[in-house]
């Protein structure tokens, strides 16, 4: 198995959803050695701050961060907040909302230090046709979700964050450098919870994602580190 020509490892970011940093930090200590590379979110951003990113990310060896913010606001404002982030944190990803438009994307990308790749959410996977038609987008989840991938490329962003099920279609409009970050992802036999819309690893990698996130299948596990094994050796045909 082979990872997309613009996948650098590593191949599983591994979600810490928690407001916590004692247990963020136990378990990237367990986790980060083994996946390389971990994601933390608003709900922890918001808990912590950038101190406890910076202490979580010291217990995690090597790992790469990915840092979902999903920043959404005017160009000056997103910029000014790309800046502040990679000159504090220096994360491997970043994110920011495609429907800010063209112009937020550039700036964002121009405020963006070389070493973060900065990647667009086009449109979240909690919504369904019905929701985007109120929320004021024209009907079509799938084609208002490649335009705003292509947005986001013509604009000079590095990637999209992207369902399972919209990979092989992004990556035959985008092609085969632009970056797809996927969540839902479960092991064979592992429980959804509430994604609706999974896949196992070993299918989204050979749909043409580069990268994967995966959340409570490992932080879950009585055994994170094992469990986070166990997805990459099946990964890497070595299971
Ligand atoms: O635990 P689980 O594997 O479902 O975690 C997936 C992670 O990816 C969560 O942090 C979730 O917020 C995030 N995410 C997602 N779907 C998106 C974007 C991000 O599930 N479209």
């Amino acid at each position: 198995m082979s990872l997309g020509s613009a996948g650098t490892k590593p191949e599983i970011f591994c979600a810490l959803d928690t407001p916590d940093v004692a247990q963020a930090i136990a378990l990237a200590r367990q986790i980060g050695p083994v996946t390389g590379g971990l994601k933390l979110g608003l709900e922890f951003f918001n808990a912590q701050g950038p101190e406890g990113v910076l202490r979580v990310m010291e217990s995690a060896g090597d790992a790469a961060l990915f840092l979902d913010l999903k920043f959404h606001d005017i160009p000056n404002t997103v910029a000014g907040a790309v800046r502040s982030i990679c000159a504090r944190m220096s994360p491997a990803y970043l994110n920011v909302h495609a429907s800010g438009g063209a112009e937020m994307m550039r700036a964002a990308k121009a405020a963006c230090a070389p070493a973060t790749k900065l990647l667009a959410v086009t449109i979240l996977t909690s919504l369904d046709e019905a929701s985007i038609v109120q929320a004021g987008f024209r009907a079509g989840l799938s084609e208002r979700v490649e335009g705003l991938a292509l947005l986001a490329k013509e604009n000079g962003l590095d990637g999209v964050v992207c369902s399972a099920h919209e990979i092989v279609r992004l990556r035959a409009a985008c092609g085969p450098d632009f970056i797809l970050m996927v969540p839902g992802i479960r092991p064979e036999g592992a429980a959804a919870g509430d994604q609706k819309r999974v896949m196992t690893p070993r299918q989204a990698l050979s749909a043409g994602a580069n990268h994967l996130v995966v959340g409570r299948p490992i932080t879950g596990a009585a055994d994170p580190a094992a469990a986070a094994l166990d997805i990459l050796s099946d990964l890497r045909g070595t299971a």
